[in-house]
């Protein structure tokens, strides 16, 4: 039995950064964002024996550090869930660059649950895909839906994510540096926690940012979600900053594209800038805009325009 799904990266507008519990990957907020139609992990889960250990292939790369051992431990879940002990081969072509601040375990997470769901017979509702992928990864909660969604906060049963109404939107990526970054997101949430004067602030100000996206998206308020975007990412790159040792995602290279999208603002259009865990920048813009905003970029990085991406879906199902 082999299942295959296809699952896209996200953006977030508001931000994930810290765990309410690591256990069961409960954020410490909600979070809002915009999911993508480029960059697709295609995932397949084949079934083998009852012995020895799960395999996972990155990119036609046989994986055998700590990648394989997060796999291996999803899968464990997986099995739990279908009260099975079979093994399986997992095969991934993730064409987000790794690490590289581009939520590459959003897509790879949201596709293998997909995958490994349909592989192990179980028969999974849209939000209980959404809690499964949450176990992966945290923002993989967020690409199971398509389009623009939010990620409850809440408890086990409650923290999901679902698709929101929200008016059309596009996003340039800026990709400045596709190497893997220094200090990975899970390390630089729990030193943000454990360190940073400005964390609880940032906890207190994203459960009122979460809420008021989730208005300017229903009122199809482009501006001020623009603005919230922008705002909101810049928070999270301060409280990160504050952190002990101090972790610092942005380079020279990304403010200075934060500073051309102000002085595309100044010029009359619309764009705004999101930064994660990581030196690229994305942003975010009107459809109608996203080829003059790319083209003013330009030379900035390697620029990729996006559109609102599908939910994650399977695309075969191969029986043995
Ligand atoms: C900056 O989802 O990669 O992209 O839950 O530990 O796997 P884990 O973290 P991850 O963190 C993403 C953080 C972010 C913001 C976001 O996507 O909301």
């Amino acid at each position: 039995m082999t299942s295959t799904a296809v699952a896209h990266p996200n953006i977030a507008l508001v931000k994930y950064w810290g765990k309410a519990d690591a256990d069961l990957a409960l954020p410490a907020t909600g979070s809002v964002s915009m999911g993508l139609d480029v960059f697709p992990t295609t995932t397949s889960v084949t079934l083998t024996g009852q012995q020895g250990h799960d395999a996972f292939t990155l990119n036609g790369r046989v994986v055998d550090d700590g990648a394989l051992v997060r796999v291996e431990r999803f899968l464990d879940l997986v099995r739990e869930l279908a009260g099975s002990d079979a093994r399986a081969e997992v095969v991934s072509d993730n064409t987000v660059p790794t690490g590289a601040g581009l939520a590459s375990s959003a897509s790879g997470f949201a596709a293998l649950a997909v995958a490994a769901a349909d592989a192990y017979g179980l028969d999974l509702s849209a939000r209980d895909l959404s809690r499964l992928a949450r176990r992966g990864s945290g923002s993989a909660t967020r690409s199971i839906p398509g389009g623009v969604s939010v990620w409850h906060a809440g408890d086990d049963q409650a923290s999901f994510a679902e698709t929101v109404p929200a008016p059309p939107m596009a996003m340039v990526v800026v990709t400045i540096d596709d190497g893997p970054k220094e200090i990975g997101s899970r390390e630089a949430m729990r030193r943000t926690i454990a360190t940073s004067p400005f964390y609880p602030a940032w906890v207190t100000s994203t459960t009122v940012t979460v809420d008021d996206m989730l208005a300017a998206c229903a009122a199809g308020d482009f501006t001020r979600i623009g603005e919230l975007t922008e705002s909101n990412a810049l928070r999270m790159h301060a409280t990160i900053e504050g952190a002990f040792p101090p972790i610092r995602y942005l380079n020279s290279r990304s403010v200075a594209v934060f500073d051309a999208v102000a002085a595309m603002r100044a010029d009359g259009l619309e764009a705004y800038a999101t930064a994660d865990a990581g030196p690229n920048v994305v942003v975010l813009c009107r459809p109608e805009d996203r080829a003059r905003v790319a083209s003013a970029l330009d030379g900035y990085g390697a620029v990729i325009e996006s559109g609102t991406g599908p939910a994650a879906h399977l695309l075969r199902s191969e029986g043995s």
